[in-house]
């Protein structure tokens, strides 16, 4: 049997590059992408058109099939990002990465629909499932990526396409931006984390390779009636 290939969008960030090494981990091929990209890596930008277009072209001529895409390209739009002081720059740059790119790589896909392509995994956050008035637009564009998850999961389904679509929805990761995220709810970085931690049952931030196995049973375990989900990833957040 060849090896499924699973094209991964923001692939040399820190999701990206944990969901690419479990990918590969359970013998697929990660093709990575970014703006700047890494070794083997693929340039794209994913609010072009024509860079998806190219960069499903060059997939599809190296290994002659594309059987998932995980849409993890993204950034957090940065502070002061209140309800207040959001600028539109803010919300036009998130809405174009998160919303509009997003779509057009499953649109992309769906529309060349090589014969083994079986599944679309979008990353949303749980900064979309909850009011965060610290990072208005960031929350906004989560919770659309949700939505555009749902439409899509039945657009296939109602064409017959076998194509699933699903989101993983992390809540903050250990790394990364992380303290960038915690100081929108507070300037003091250790009352931040010990606030945000007394939400969470689990008592700790969720790590890399948890989402990235969880991204890989969406994409490819979790079986054929597994669509439209929004999977959380978040050790319990909000639960109590
Ligand atoms: N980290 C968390 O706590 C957390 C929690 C929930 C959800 N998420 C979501 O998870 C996803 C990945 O986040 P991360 O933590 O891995 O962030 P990251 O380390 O900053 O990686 C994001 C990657 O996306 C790329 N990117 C940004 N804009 C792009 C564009 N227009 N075209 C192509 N690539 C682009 C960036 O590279 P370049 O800028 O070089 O292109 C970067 O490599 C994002 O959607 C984020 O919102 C993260």
């Amino acid at each position: 049997m060849r090896q499924p290939v699973v094209l991964i969008t923001g692939g040399f960030g820190a999701l990206g590059t944990a969901i690419a090494g479990q990918a590969e981990k359970n013998g697929a091929i990660a093709v990575r992408t970014g703006r700047q990209p890494g070794t083997g890596g693929l340039a794209h930008d994913v609010r072009d058109p024509k860079s998806w277009a190219a960069v499903v072209d060059e997939v599809l001529a190296e290994h002659g099939r594309l059987d998932g895409l995980v849409n993890a390209a993204g950034q957090f739009g940065g502070v002061p990002q209140d309800v207040l002081s959001a600028s539109s720059e803010q919300w036009h740059e998130l809405l174009d990465t998160h919303v509009v790119g997003t779509w057009l790589g499953c649109a992309e896909i769906i529309r060349r629909r090589p014969e083994s392509l079986t599944s679309i995994v979008n990353v949303s956050s749980t900064a979309g499932q909850m009011a965060t008035p610290g990072m208005v637009a960031y929350g906004a564009v989560k919770a659309a990526v949700a939505q555009l998850t749902r439409s899509i999961a039945l657009h296939c389904a109602r064409e017959r396409l076998s194509v699933r679509c699903n989101a993983i929805a992390p809540a903050l990761v250990d790394g990364g931006v992380r303290d960038d995220v915690l100081a929108t709810v507070d300037s003091d970085p250790v009352r931040a984390l010990s606030a945000y931690l007394s939400r969470v049952p689990l008592g700790r931030l969720v790590v890399l390779e948890e989402v990235a196995e969880a991204a890989h049973q969406l994409l490819f375990t979790g079986g054929a009636s597994l669509t439209g989900q929004v999977l959380t990833v978040s050790g319990g957040l909000g639960l109590a």
